[in-house]
This record gives structure tokens, C-alpha cells and sequence, in this order.
């Protein structure tokens, strides 16, 4: 059916099951189906030849635009609250505040910046940000095929999709929540506004309010793509779903962190950096 899914990199617990899910999103129909999407690390890559890839907020970090003091204040951040953010000892309710810690510590250093909303397209041009392989295929078949992609991500909004545009591939099926910048009259950046999304809020109290998410009720096939523990919860806000494939990229500290996915996720992608079992699935389905 899906020969992308005999690879590697695949980790499925249930076969039978995560085929049964698929014939019938298959059956339901592309008018039924919607993606929803994680952006760092699930659309863009973890890493290219033994480097790591950066975050949006991390283009913003290793940019020209912040100071050396700022890039020290936000990496000392990063290497405090990272190994928090995926160590599989700690419950979601003990990570939720130090998430809240992180964000709202990043976002008040890169607002004493000065960053210039007319800086942002040379900021990301200059990053080492890359899509995953095989982005053009999957932005371009659903856009196609008229299935909208929902992207929900706790990182920056204004990079996110000046990365896609720069790609090519934001096309008006696609929709972003996420995490914006406030700019002042003179677009200089003042603030991020709220509510703020972290790695463990991705549910519906983020997205109340938001009308996008309400005229996507009668999508009621999902295919939910992520990378993190605090991704599963990104389709909770859907009325009434009914197929759902999660398919999850485990990037980092494979072993340690193996059972904990292939409990929660349909599909674990093992340092996988590509789309291939996406677009395969998709090409099954449409
Ligand atoms: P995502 O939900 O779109 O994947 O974005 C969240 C990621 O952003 C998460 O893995 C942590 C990362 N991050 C940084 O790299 N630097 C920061 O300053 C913050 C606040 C988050
Ligand atoms: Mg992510």
C-alpha cells in the first residue's frame, strides 16, 4: 500500500491498526482530511551532516541583529531549559512553568534588540535554516488537492513563514498559530504578542478565538505531524475527529526516549529527515 513505510527510520507498535487508519482516511476522502502540523524540527530539519539545524527562534538568536551579550543571555537559556523541555522523567505539569520560564525570558532579551521588521527576510536568507527533504512535494500536493495544512508551532510566526515563503510553497491553504511580534510605528520590535505558545500548551486553549480552527470542523480525518511529546495534544480543539494518524519525528536521545513514542504516536520516524513517509501516505490517500 505504502512502500515509504518499509524504510528504516519507520517505527510502528500497532501495523494493523495504523493500516486500518489510513484506508479509512483513504475512504472518507481528501474533502474530509486535514493536516496539522508542528513547524521546528517536524518541518524543518533537526540537522544536515552532524550539525544541528536551527529553531526559528534560534535563527533570530545567531542573527546579526542581536548583540554578542544577548546571543550569550539566550544560549545560556537554551542549555538550561532544552534537556528540561525533552527529559522523559519529567511530567508535563512539572515542565509547563519552566516552559513558560524559557519563552517569556527569550522573548523579553530578543524585545531589548531593536529588531527591525524590515530585517527579518535578510535574517532568515542568511540562516542555516533548511525545510525537510521532500517539503515541496507535501506543500505542493495538498495545496493541490485543496487540504488545508494547519501549521501550529510554539516558535516565532513572522520567521516561520517568511521560511515558507522563501520556499516557495505558502500557498493560501496554508494557516499559521503561532507566536508574533509586536513591531512599534517605526517596526522596530517591542514585544511578542499573546497568548504565548510554548511546547506544552498546544491544545485548545491557545487556539480559542481563533475562527480558523473552528471552520475546519467538518475535517474530521487528521493527520497530525510532530516532534515533541507536547505536539499530541495539536488536534484536541477538532469537534469531532474521526481518523487520526500521528505521526512523530524522534530526533533526539532516540533510545531513551523510544517507548515513550511509540506509545503516543501512530508512526515514530527515527532520525528521519525527510517527508518521504508523509508523501507516501498522501499519495496513497489522494
Ligand atoms: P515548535 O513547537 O514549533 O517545534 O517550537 C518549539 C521549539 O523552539 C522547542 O523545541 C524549543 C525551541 N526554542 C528555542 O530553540 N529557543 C528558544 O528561545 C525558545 C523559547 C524555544
Ligand atoms: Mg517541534
Amino acid at each position: 500500500m505504502v512502500p515509504e513505510l518499509e524504510k528504516a527510520t519507520v517505527r510502528i507498535k500497532h501495523p494493523e491498526r495504523v493500516m486500518g487508519i489510513i484506508r479509512s482516511i483513504k475512504e472518507q476522502g481528501m474533502s474530509k482530511l486535514q493536516v496539522i502540523s508542528d513547524f521546528d524540527m517536524t518541518l524543518s530539519r533537526f540537522g544536515c551532516n552532524g550539525r544541528r539545524c536551527p529553531t526559528s527562534h534560534n535563527i533570530l538568536d545567531n542573527s546579526h541583529v542581536v548583540s554578542e551579550d544577548g546571543k550569550k543571555k539566550l544560549k545560556d537559556l537554551l542549555h538550561y531549559y532544552y534537556p528540561i523541555e525533552i527529559d522523559p522523567d519529567r511530567t508535563l505539569e512539572e515542565k509547563r512553568p519552566l516552559m513558560v520560564e524559557w519563552w517569556s525570558r527569550a522573548h523579553d532579551l530578543l524585545s531589548q534588540q531593536k529588531i527591525l521588521k524590515g530585517d527579518i527576510a535578510q535574517i532568515v536568507r542568511e540562516s542555516d535554516v533548511m525545510l525537510r527533504d521532500g517539503f515541496n512535494e507535501l506543500f505542493d500536493q495538498l495545496h493541490e488537492y485543496d487540504v488545508p495544512l494547519f501549521i501550529f508551532s510554539a516558535g516565532v510566526g513572522d520567521i516561520l513563514e517568511e521560511i515558507i515563503r522563501q520556499a516557495n510553497v505558502f500557498h493560501p491553504n496554508v494557516n499559521v498559530v503561532s507566536n508574533y511580534m509586536d513591531f512599534d510605528d517605526n517596526g522596530v520590535l517591542r514585544c511578542f504578542k499573546g497568548p504565548l505558545i510554548h511546547t506544552y500548551n498546544k491544545n485548545n486553549t491557545v487556539l480559542q478565538g481563533t475562527e480558523y480552527f473552528q471552520q475546519l470542523s467538518t475535517r474530521t480525518s487528521i493527520i497530525l505531524l510532530g516532534d515533541s511529546m507536547g505536539d499530541l495534544t495539536m488536534a484536541d480543539g477538532v469537534p469531532s475527529v474521526e481518523n487520526i494518524l500521528k505521526i512523530g519525528f524522534l530526533n533526539d536521545k532516540v533510545e531513551e526516549q523510544r517507548g515513550k513514542y511509540l506509545d503516543a504516536y501512530d508512526i515514530v520516524l527515527e532520525s528521519d529527515e525527510t517527508l518521504d513517509v508523509v508523501n507516501g501516505i498522501l499519495r496513497y490517500i489522494l
